[in-house]
């Protein structure tokens, strides 16, 4: 990776690291390099590019220096080795578990993870031989230990898990997942490298879908893998010997060629080749013009995420308010070590009434989206149990905390008193239309 002065703050970083200035025009953003491939000198210039013992590139498929810049940035501010950048937040889960385990292997995960996480473990990915054992997050190291096979591969987990933000304990995790001697892998979506660091507190491996925050915008799809560069993969030989012993792609293992950042060297030139889940060029230019402002947008997701949740306390027409940066929150504690500069912009409100109840708020909402997406400069609010989860029986979503009158919020940067009173006013509509049932109400 290059670019970044280690005494850089976070500020800086998100705008410099991992920059590249083309030799050519010396453009001061980094440019689109739209292109599928690249000019071979002559015939001996190709093969020493194929072979990966030439310093230029060979193919877009994995290789292309917009999507590089991104993906060093990401990596420098995750405190990474390396980065890869793909289609999607989902191939980039899909990809960071095809690069540590096969058909047979078995991986732990949280009981809470985002559904279309979920869905692809229950269902693409098991179809292809990979089993999947959710966990309490909540349960003691020892439950986890006893969990562990020698047929596993990683242990899951989301830093923030949506929707109900029920923070995890990232370094019980660590510790289970460093006795077990198998990576731990976090999806760090929701809380971004501004609030959370996995890999500080323990992590070998983030993943990101950077269409939310870090792009900010709404306006791509796209995903990133960060190599933490901690896993003795050496140690652990006979379980990860893709990556520390010899085989199809060289005598030598990515271990020995690649030192720390063997999974990311993994990842790029057999994953990603192989299966071509690549990202637009164009997509990366403005992710990287969102990453600019990660910081600065994060601070304000927060405050306005952080007074919302106060003020939706206590609304007459909801059961419950989920977002750990309440006092109130059982996950407070959580939030407040790991999370110390806020616990994210993503609020679940629970309807007391019932779907009928969230039908009535989501449709009358006026400023807020109702859309399926978070992390955008957006409001937005999704009914989850008739979308996202809808797949589910209904004792299934209840045993994930999915009650039917549970509405996700994804808190913008509209200014904050606009926010509140768009859901506020759908809230008093919804008390307004609620059926009058005793005496003392018809009166
Ligand atoms: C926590 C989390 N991880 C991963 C994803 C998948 O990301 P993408 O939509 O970019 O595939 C999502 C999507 O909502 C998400 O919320």
């Amino acid at each position: 990776m290059t670019g970044a002065d280690e005494r850089w703050g976070f500020e800086t970083r998100q705008i410099h690291a991992g920059e590249i200035i083309d030799a050519e025009a010396f453009a001061r953003i980094t440019p689109v390099y739209q292109t599928a491939g690249y000019l071979f000198e002559d015939f001996d210039d190709g093969v020493e590019r194929f072979a990966g013992r030439s310093a230029r590139r060979a193919y877009s498929r994995n290789d292309n220096p917009t999507n590089l810049v991104a993906a060093w940035r990401l990596a420098d501010l995750e405190g990474g080795v390396d980065g890869i950048l793909v289609a999607s937040g989902q191939a980039a889960i899909a990809a960071a578990l095809f690069a540590v385990a096969s058909a047979g292997d078995h991986i732990l995960t949280t009981r809470s993870l985002y559904e279309g996480t979920r869905e692809m473990f229950r269902g693409a990915l098991r179809r292809q031989g990979l089993e999947f054992e959710a966990v309490d997050a909540l349960a003691p190291t020892s439950e986890w230990l006893e969990r562990i096979r020698p047929n596993t591969k990683a242990i899951y987990t989301e830093s923030i898990p949506n929707p109900l933000g029920d923070v995890v304990d990232l370094e019980k995790l660590a510790d289970v997942s460093a006795r077990a001697g198998v990576p731990l892998v976090v999806d760090n979506t929701v809380a971004t490298p501004y609030l959370c660091r996995p890999l500080e507190w323990g992590a070998d491996v983030v993943v990101h879908s950077t269409s939310k925050w870090l792009a900010g915008h709404g306006a791509v799809i796209g995903g990133a893998i960060i190599d933490g560069g901690r896993f003795d993969w050496e140690a652990h030989a006979d379980r990860f010997p893709q990556l520390a012993r010899s085989g199809p792609y060289g005598p030598d293992p990515f271990t020995q060629r690649f030192g720390a950042a063997a999974l990311g060297a993994y990842l790029r030139s057999v994953i990603v080749l192989e299966y071509g889940p690549t990202v637009p060029p164009s997509s990366t230019f403005l992710l990287l013009h969102g990453i600019e402002t990660l910081s600065l947008r994060m601070q304000r997701h927060v405050a306005n995420a952080e007074r919302i949740a106060a003020e939706l306390v206590g609304h007459p027409a909801l059961a419950a308010v989920h977002y750990p940066g309440l006092a109130g929150s059982p996950h407070r504690p959580t939030a407040k070590k790991y999370l110390p500069d806020g616990a994210g912009s993503i609020i679940a409100i629970d309807l007391a009434a019932g779907r009928a109840a969230a039908r009535t708020f989501l449709d009358e909402l006026r400023l807020v989206s109702q859309m399926t997406h978070i992390g955008d400069v957006r409001s937005l609010a999704i009914h989850t149990g008739s979308t996202i989860h809808a797949k589910l029986e209904e004792h299934e979503r209840l045993s994930l905390g999915i009650t039917p009158g549970l509405v996700r919020l994804s808190i913008g940067l509209e200014r904050v008193d606009d926010i509140l009173r768009d859901l506020v006013r759908a809230l008093d509509l919804v008390i307004a239309a609620r059926p009058r049932t005793s005496a003392g109400d018809e009166g």
